[in-house]
């Protein structure tokens, strides 16, 4: 038995520049806050960078053949800011060629191109000025956007604003796990709300220069639960989805921050940083939400809890997770992804929903049959896929799933450590080889279905 998708889902899959393209240094490209961070001792894993990564930049002919192999319906990809502005102001026209070829190659290949504007590579130049927490980084941006609207909006018309700009703000300037390793609460708010601003300019540029381009942003929603019942645990699930989850939401859904995040956080800051005109322009319409999905949470209330890596909700105390989980410690929870995406169609918009990631961290090796076998994938996709056709069957307007990742990649504080690509990439010698999952998606990508029980 197979379970089917509405006819013309489109099936994807997701990387990011600084992740997989390496040549940091090639044709004008300038330094992006991950170079210097990936510098800083103790901040990666192994003391791993991504100056090669994937070498994608100089294999991107293999690297699209092997996408029409699985028969990708689309590709997100990221634009890497630094090559198209090193320095954060001039244009650097070789740094766009890269994503001309790319754009060719893939629309060749029948494949749909979806470009993500921001993935977490600043230019370093903006950050020796504030970075995000200047406002004027948002009006960069929106520069930005234009410069590359302007080279491939005739070829791509589907845009992706900011990746997860919860992780930008709160793991790059609260927990300090990501460039730019800052940590300071007020300044993670400060940045949150530059970067929604940033989203604005963005909007606010493709609108004018692409009309029938679609156009969305990217957040990371986690499913967030009560650890019993009692009041208080409901209060600090709250705070979590608050901190996670609404606090993107609102303003971009119902043009302010919800009311208790005043409340919440106003010890730190008085959000002095928000201006009155920010609240409609950031609540502009857009043509769909993307939504990365991967944690499910469960909180208990803790006043006394002191802040952890993975604890930094105050007053609230996330359970260590329980099995099954991932290599990456993350929990596997597929009905958590119904939940999520029900949720955000109830609640905060009936936009068209694209899962613009969702993915597991494995440690694949390839055996001694030469092949690379990771059925924890297959059984993690084909229950993730079939809680999104249940979330379609229940109402959701869900028309895309891209599958994080195309590729094994530079897991950003991580490194290499941890494996998320439908292709092995042996480091040392840049193989690709396509793992079971690979093939196996080729499968539901060209019947439209998944298969009710794995091994089908
Ligand atoms: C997401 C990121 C992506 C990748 C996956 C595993 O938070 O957007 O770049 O690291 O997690």
């Amino acid at each position: 038995m197979k379970v089917p998708f509405p006819k013309g889902f489109i099936w994807g899959a997701s990387t990011s520049a600084y992740q997989i393209e390496g040549a940091t240094t090639e044709d004008g490209r300038g330094p992006s806050i991950w170079d210097t961070f990936a510098r800083t001792p103790g901040a990666v894993f192994h003391g791993e960078t991504a100056d090669i990564a994937c070498d994608h930049y100089h294999r991107l002919d293999c690297d699209l053949d092997l996408m029409a192999r699985v028969g990708l319906k689309a590709y997100r990809f990221s634009i890497a800011w630094p090559r198209v502005q090193p320095d954060g102001v001039d244009v650097n026209p070789i740094g766009l060629d890269f994503y001309d070829r790319l754009v060719d190659g893939l629309l060749a290949r029948g494949i749909t191109p979806v470009a993500t504007l921001y993935h977490w590579d600043l230019p370093q130049a903006l950050q020796d000025e504030g970075g995000w927490t200047n406002r004027a980084t948002a009006d960069r941006f929106g520069d930005y956007a234009s410069i590359v609207i302007g080279r491939l909006g005739d070829r791509v018309s589907r845009w992706i604003t900011l990746n997860e700009p919860w992780v930008s703000a709160f793991v790059g300037h609260l927990e300090g796990r990501h460039a730019p390793g800052v940590r300071d609460e007020a300044s993670a708010l400060k940045a949150a709300h530059h970067l929604l601003l940033a989203h604005a300019r963005a909007m606010e540029r493709i609108r004018d220069a692409a009309p029938n381009a679609k156009a969305g942003i990217t957040l990371n929603l986690s499913d967030v639960l009560p650890a019993t019942d009692s009041d208080p645990d409901i209060a600090a699930a709250a705070s979590v989805d608050l901190f996670e989850n609404r606090i993107f939401l609102s303003p971009l859904f119902r043009g302010g921050y919800p009311d208790d995040a005043h409340e919440f956080w106003a010890s730190v800051t008085d959000f002095g940083f928000v201006r009155n005109e920010d609240g409609n322009a950031i609540r502009q319409p857009m043509d769909f939400l993307g939504v990365n999905f991967y944690e499910q949470h469960r909180v208990v209330a803790d006043s006394g809890h002191v802040r952890g890596p993975s604890n930094i909700v105050r007053g609230a105390r996330k359970l260590p997770t329980m099995p099954p989980t991932t290599a990456g410690s993350v929990a596997i929870r597929p009905d958590a992804l119904y939940s999520v995406l029900t949720r955000v169609h109830r609640e905060w918009t009936k936009l068209p929903l694209w899962i613009t990631e969702n993915g597991i961290a494995l440690h694949d090796y390839v055996g001694p049959d030469g092949r690379c076998h990771d059925p924890e994938r297959i059984d993690y996709f084909a229950a993730h896929f079939r809680a999104s056709a249940r979330a379609i069957d229940h109402g959701v307007p869900l028309e895309a799933y891209f599958v994080w990742s195309l590729m094994d990649n530079f897991e950003w504080a991580e490194g290499y450590r941890l494996r998320f690509g439908l292709i092995h990439v042996d480091y040392p010698t840049q193989t690709r080889l396509l793992k079971s999952s690979a093939h196996w998606f080729a499968r539901v990508i060209d019947s439209n279905a998944v298969p009710d029980v794995v091994g089908d």
